[in-house]
């Protein structure tokens, strides 16, 4: 029988969010989990979603893609997950492509079509209001509602010593918080020796901080132009913080890591910050790079003569079955305390959540039902 629902919708592009009652969601297809959210992160994909991807002649949609809760109800053939497991959702794939095959399901061929999505890759809706489709497929997963229809294959079952208390917390950890441990432990990978930079301390470089710190990287230096994220930065084990508006902040990380650093991390997605990573490391140094503007840039002539790498990232390179629980254990081991990310909203105050994260008051907004 489908089920009325309740969910933050998305009429127009660059719009408000409006909570509606008295959707309906469909049953479980094959494959198909039905999850109860109890919490959801907000992410900036969700902002871009609602200013960029969210076009006019759209039907209204549910966004948001960091949701946790617990199995109401299963298609046929799920096996994975049975009615009562808590679960999170992360990012969804096509599964059958050459890079899903191969198990890079964060490169999977189809990642933009299956996750920029409204509908199912069918086409068909999974609910719908007053008898209008709404959108609810984004990232698979559309966790601004009460429920959703979710692919078996993109949950990812809470392990059990997790205690209920902390089960807002998951959520993120399916889109920035492991995009940003990614990078640092499944793509850039530096050790002891080595130096990282982080531009951008906000919940995926933060992510990243942690991640740096856990790997005992011997310096870590965090770039910003907020005083209050440097703080939280020293505070969760930056070795120095620059201020993103000193002139000099390529001689700074030069001096601090003797001639160049190692590997660099960008999360700002500004140009002029991007270039400036590069200048700042050494021969045959990284960057890594995961936040995106449009028509951003970069001279590659400095990359090519100091024999330097430079990487897109999605989703850190994370398979998120393995990975999640792998950082929930760095967690439970106290090496990567992501509760001093997040900040809790009750979720009809998504519109607050998304005020406090435009203006940086908040590094991780959590909406808890
Ligand atoms: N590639 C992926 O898979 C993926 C996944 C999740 C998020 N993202 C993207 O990652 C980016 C970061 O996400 P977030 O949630 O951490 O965002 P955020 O806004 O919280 O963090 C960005 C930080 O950059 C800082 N910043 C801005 N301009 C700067 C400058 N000139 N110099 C130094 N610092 C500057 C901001 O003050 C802020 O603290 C976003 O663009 C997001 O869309 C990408
Ligand atoms: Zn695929
Ligand atoms: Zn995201």
């Amino acid at each position: 029988m489908p089920i009325q629902i309740s969910a933050h919708v998305l009429r127009e592009p660059r719009g408000t969010f409006e909570l509606v009652g008295g959707i309906e969601l469909a049953d479980p297809r094959p494959g198909e989990v039905l999850v109860r959210y109890t919490s959801t992160g907000l992410c900036h994909t969700d902002l871009f979603a609602r200013d960029v991807f969210h076009q006019p002649d759209f039907p209204p949609a549910i966004y948001g893609h960091e949701g946790t809760g617990v199995v109401e109800a299963v298609g046929a053939g799920v096996s994975d997950v049975a009615e009562g497991d808590r679960v999170m959702a992360s990012f969804t794939s096509c599964g059958q492509c050459r890079t899903c095959l191969t198990g890079r399901p964060f490169n999977c061929e189809h990642f933009n079509d299956v996750n920029f999505a409204l509908a199912r890759p069918d086409g068909s809706y999974k609910a719908s209001l007053e008898g209008q489709p709404v959108g609810s497929s984004f990232f698979g997963q559309s966790s601004f509602g009460s429920h959703a229809l979710v692919a078996e294959r993109d949950l990812v079952k809470v392990p059990e010593w997790v205690a209920a208390e902390d089960e807002h917390l998951l959520g993120p950890l399916g889109c920035g918080i492991q995009t940003g441990a990614g990078a640092i432990l499944n793509v850039l990978r530096p050790g002891p020796v080595d130096s990282i930079v982080i531009a951008g301390t906000g919940a995926v470089g933060l992510s990243a901080l942690m991640a740096a710190v856990a790997s005992g990287i011997g310096t870590i230096i965090a770039v910003d132009i907020v005083e209050e994220r440097l703080k939280l930065a020293r505070e969760l084990g930056a070795t120095h913080t620059i201020d993103g508006n000193d002139e000099d902040q390529v001689e700074q990380i030069r001096d601090l890591t003797h001639g160049g650093a190692s590997h660099a991390f960008d999360t700002t997605g500004v140009a002029p910050v991007l270039s400036r990573l590069v200048d700042a490391l050494g021969w045959g140094g990284r960057l890594g790079i995961v936040g995106a503007a449009p028509g951003m840039t970069l001279d590659l002539l400095p990359v090519m003569q100091l024999g330097r790498q430079v990487q897109g990232i999605v989703e850190g390179n994370s398979v998120p079955r393995v990975f999640i629980p792998q950082l929930l254990e760095l967690r439970r081991n106290g090496r990567f305390p992501l509760e001093k990310l997040a900040r809790t909203y009750p979720f009809t105050d998504l519109e607050a959540a998304i005020g406090d994260t435009t203006s940086g008051a908040a590094v991780k907004a959590v909406l808890v039902h």
